[in-house]
């Protein structure tokens, strides 16, 4: 049975997906590398610093920076990014979300949040949802990101559930890895073939539907 659901943010729960890459967009253009929506793909779930290596390695000659110049672009990303999110509002939750969230409640299964976003406590915050999940697992004590489990086996051992009770939600093809690689049962959001590894593809958040995948979890154990 399933005890508990354990959601990515960016790119399930809001659409900060899109903030992230036009923050990096605008980092990639100022160094003049050549940075597509079709690459961004690569950099959901990754961490700051891991998507910054991810976008320099784009550029048609290899550039050299310090760790000090390094620090110092991912914290402009960061600065670019926070100042996209301070508009972010309640309306801001994609659609279907706080319908299943509530159908998850009512039947008593548990809720969290394994992002890797350090800025995931100020998004939960904008969209009023910081009390509508049990937990929200803290970016910054995790270790080993995406596409590691640890942040998915965190929020499971947090939760005091087994992952094989646990369902993962992702947008990211990291994000499906760790929810596999924890043991867990993971829908993706977003094309079929971008995620064979996945149990369940829904094209979009407003396809979440409880039955539908506890018929698949039950028919999967
Ligand atoms: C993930 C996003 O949720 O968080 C990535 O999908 C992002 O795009 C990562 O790089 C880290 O986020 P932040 O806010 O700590 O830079
Ligand atoms: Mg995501």
């Amino acid at each position: 049975t399933i005890q508990a659901v354990i959601f990515d943010l960016d790119g399930v729960i809001t659409d900060t997906a899109e903030h992230h890459y036009l923050a990096w967009k605008a980092i990639a253009d100022e160094l003049d590398i050549h940075f597509t929506r079709a690459f961004n793909e690569n950099l959901k779930g990754v961490s700051r610093m891991d998507s910054l290596k991810l976008l320099l390695s784009q550029a048609d000659t290899p550039v050299q920076f310090t760790d000090k110049e390094m620090e110092e672009l991912a914290d402009r990303k960061n600065k670019l990014y926070q100042s996209l999110i301070e508009s972010i509002t309640p309306s801001d939750i994609l659609p279907g979300v706080a319908e299943f969230t509530a159908e998850l409640q009512r039947r008593g299964i548990k809720t969290a949040i394994a992002s890797a976003s350090k800025n995931a406590f100020t998004v939960m915050n904008s969209l009023g949802l910081t009390n509508a999940f049990d937990i929200i697992v803290d970016a910054a004590k995790i270790k080993n990101t995406k596409p590691d489990p640890e942040v998915f086996s965190t929020a499971a051992e947090l939760l005091g559930v087994e992952p094989s009770h646990c369902v993962g939600v992702e947008d990211a093809a990291a994000g499906v890895q760790a929810i596999k690689a924890a043991g867990m049962f993971a829908v993706a959001i977003g094309a079929k073939e971008a995620f064979p590894q996945a149990d369940l593809v829904l094209s979009s958040t407003s396809e979440l539907d409880y039955a539908k995948i506890e018929g698949l979890f039950i028919a999967n154990s």
